[in-house]
């Protein structure tokens, strides 16, 4: 059979170069796909956008796609699932309602609250008035976020009062989040260091994958603005064999078998961003239904399963029977930014260095684009380095290495991927 992959960044890469290597695959066609899976063997491009689902559907249907694996956001929150669903065709993803976790943080707020599964303390404003009170009232830091999909910009961790009731203001105004920001989430400031954790669900019961730790911030030391991720590591050493267990019985299950009992069942990747504090107790932070973008990269290089017979599997709700191997190896993958990025940045750069192989690494392309047999910049995280190694040490500096063979002009990376676990090896 083929498999389908919807989306065209890293994340896709990453899990359609994944899906390239099961047995049961033929063909894995990935839409819209970029300059890097157009180049993977066993992959091919195809020419249509993620969220226009009646030509995905038909393309499925027409080239023995057996299985549709889902990338991003967009397209599971307007509900690509129920459009295949309904068309019998196989699609590996939560339906729309499963996605509100992601969609709507007040929706999962009350969720998480319902059935008292750990997270911050919160309430929610549709009115400025109310907002400004309860702000003034409970103090800073506190944390600001829009209600709906803001591409990771719609949260404010605030460290005044003034810095917070003015981004509820701007949230609440209209102005730069549109319909996403006409509710808000106002919540407690969690302390500690976060991690990413993501399973596999089949409505019933969820297997992790392995754990892994993303950087947010754009700059060193993890500073400045907030962006999409500007690299990420597998495994993250702060998820102890305790605190792992703790997530799964205290986060993971409840959360699975408490939306099956709401009468959603969720099936579909379910990434939980987590706070743990100093004592070693996990909080939710916020839900993704979705893979994490770069925690793919890093995480399905350490996969050692087939990704295609995992799906397979969660579609027929038969999780239970599946175990799930990882590499030993520490993987580390390192975003190469325009610089600028997250506010405003140039493309149309070409790229320098991809043909460079090191040993030990690989690269996955995110904003690129062909222009004329050159591959360009075509986005604000343009590719991401992952390297391999026995340490984090070594991974990084794989990764690094690679890196540095790479060039365009205004490039931007963070030098200190993974800067936590490095402390953490170095004891
Ligand atoms: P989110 O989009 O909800 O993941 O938030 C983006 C980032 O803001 C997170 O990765 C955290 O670094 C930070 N953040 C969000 N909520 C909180 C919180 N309650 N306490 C501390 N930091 C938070
Ligand atoms: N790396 C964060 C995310 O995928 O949301």
């Amino acid at each position: 059979m083929n498999v389908l992959v919807v989306g065209g960044g890293g994340r896709e890469h990453a899990l359609a170069w994944k899906a390239s290597h099961s047995t049961l695959v033929e063909t894995v066609f990935v839409a819209p796909g970029n300059p890097g899976t157009a180049a993977e063997p066993g992959c091919r491009n195809v020419d249509i956008a993620v969220d226009d689902f009646t030509a995905l559907a038909t393309f499925a249907a027409s080239n023995d796609v057996g299985l549709t694996i889902v990338g991003p956001e967009g397209p599971l929150v307007a509900g690509i699932r129920d459009f295949f669903d309904a068309r019998d065709l196989r699609c590996f993803a939560p339906s729309q309602r499963a996605a509100q976790l992601e969609g709507s943080k007040a929706f999962s707020k009350e969720f998480l609250s319902r059935h008292e599964i750990p997270t911050a303390r919160y309430e929610t404003f549709t009115s400025f008035i109310d907002a400004n009170r309860y702000i003034r009232a409970e103090g800073a830091p506190i944390v600001i976020k829009a209600d709906g999909l803001a591409a990771g910009k719609g949260v404010v961790v605030a460290g005044t009062v003034a810095e917070a009731v003015d981004a509820a203001r701007v949230m609440l105004s209209g102005e730069r989040f549109g319909d996403a920001g006409k509710e808000i989430v106002v919540e407690e400031f969690l302390p500690g260091e976060e991690a990413s954790f993501i399973v596999v669900a089949d409505g019933d019961s969820a297997l992790p994958f392995a754990s892994s730790q993303d950087h947010k911030a754009r700059d060193a030391g993890d500073t400045g603005p907030n962006t999409g991720g500007m690299g990420a590591y597998s495994p993250a050493p702060v998820v102890t064999g305790d605190i792992h267990q703790q997530i799964m019985e205290a986060i993971i299950n409840p959360t699975i078998r408490g939306m099956a009992a709401d009468g959603i069942r969720y099936q579909g990747f379910l990434y939980a961003g987590l706070m743990i504090d100093e004592t070693g107790v996990a909080r939710v932070i916020e839900f993704n239904c979705r893979f994490g973008d770069p925690e793919a990269q890093p995480v399905m290089m350490r996969l050692e399963s087939d990704l295609v017979e995992l799906c397979q599997r969660a579609l027929d709700t038969e999780l239970t029977t599946v175990e799930l191997a990882f590499a030993e190896d520490v993987a580390l993958g390192v975003v190469l930014a325009s610089g600028g990025y997250p506010n405003n940045y140039e493309t149309g750069h070409e790229i320098r260095g991809l043909a460079e192989d090191i040993d030990g690494t690989k690269l996955f392309h995110a904003g690129t684009r062909e222009d004329g047999g050159r591959v360009i910049t075509a986005g604000g995280r343009v590719l991401c380095v992952v390297g391999m190694g026995s340490s984090v040490r070594e991974a990084q500096a794989r990764a690094y290495q690679r890196v540095d063979a790479i060039g365009w002009k205004d490039m931007y990376c963070r030098r200190d991927i993974g800067h936590r676990a490095v402390r953490r090896e170095s004891g």
